[in-house]
């Protein structure tokens, strides 16, 4: 079930019968000569797009900027700062709890969110905690490609040039959902360079081309929708364990 394609009162109906949102999050960053400015959003969105067709599970609209000041140096890229992505993650949990959710799961697609996204969950337990307020909610972060069975996919699609930034599993994903906006370009290096992640200029200046470690010529839709199906599967599982988490005691 979508939620932005949902009536209010369809969404009260959900509540009935879960207190579980799942929320897609990423960013909007360069990812090489040819990755998609939306590949941090899109996978846990496609993902999650995909399981609640077989799942009764409820999808909050993405929340598709995140914390990417090191890619400002790349045109396309749009970033908040950490305390402000940490102030609007705040916000929709606290939009959603007044609903009456009570536990929502990020299913994040950005390796430069997982600190903020974190710090978010500190603040809202903190807040929790200062009022006294009574136990019961929660949040979860899970990266789309820790999701039980993708890594093991992905290193076994592409064991040489995966690296950590355009990577061939996360085109692939897009690819498949996609395939009129794949693109092509001549990769030199092949396998871009690995290193540190400071501030934009200082990123630009180690990776050209927006790449690291990475080799994106192994991506096919094909793969792509194998990755989706694996972390489809392994999201419907992951969140049901999560909602039926009960309180100790
Ligand atoms: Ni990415």
């Amino acid at each position: 079930m979508l939620l932005h394609l949902s009536t209010w009162s369809e969404v009260e109906g959900f509540l009935t019968r879960s207190k579980t949102v799942v929320v897609p999050i990423g960013s909007n960053e360069q990812h090489g000569p040819t990755g998609l400015l939306g590949t941090d959003w899109l996978c846990p969105e496609i993902i999650a797009h995909e399981a609640q067709k077989s799942g009764d599970i409820l999808v909050a609209p993405t929340f598709n900027i995140g914390m990417a000041q090191h890619h400002l140096g790349f045109p396309g890229t749009i970033s908040l700062r950490p305390s402000t992505f940490i102030a609007a993650i705040g916000d929709w949990c606290r939009s959603l709890s007044t609903h009456g959710f009570e536990k929502i799961y990020f299913l994040n697609g950005h390796g430069g969110n997982v600190a903020s996204i974190e710090a978010a969950f500190s603040e809202l337990y903190a807040e929790a905690s200062f009022a006294g307020r009574p136990r019961g909610f929660a949040c979860k972060l899970k990266n789309w490609w820790e999701l039980k069975g993708v890594t093991a996919l992905a290193n076994s699609q592409f064991p040489v040039g995966h690296g950590s930034h355009a990577t061939p599993s996360e085109i692939a994903v897009t690819q498949w959902a996609y395939p009129d906006a794949i693109k092509t370009a001549d990769y030199a290096p092949k396998i871009a360079p690995t290193g540190p992640i400071r501030e934009a200029a200082d990123f630009r200046a180690r990776y050209p081309d927006g790449r690291m470690g990475s080799d994106p010529a192994q991506a096919t839709p094909e793969k792509g929708g194998d990755l989706v199906r694996a972390a489809a599967a392994g999201l419907l599982e992951d969140v049901a364990a999560f909602a039926a988490e009960v309180s100790p005691g």
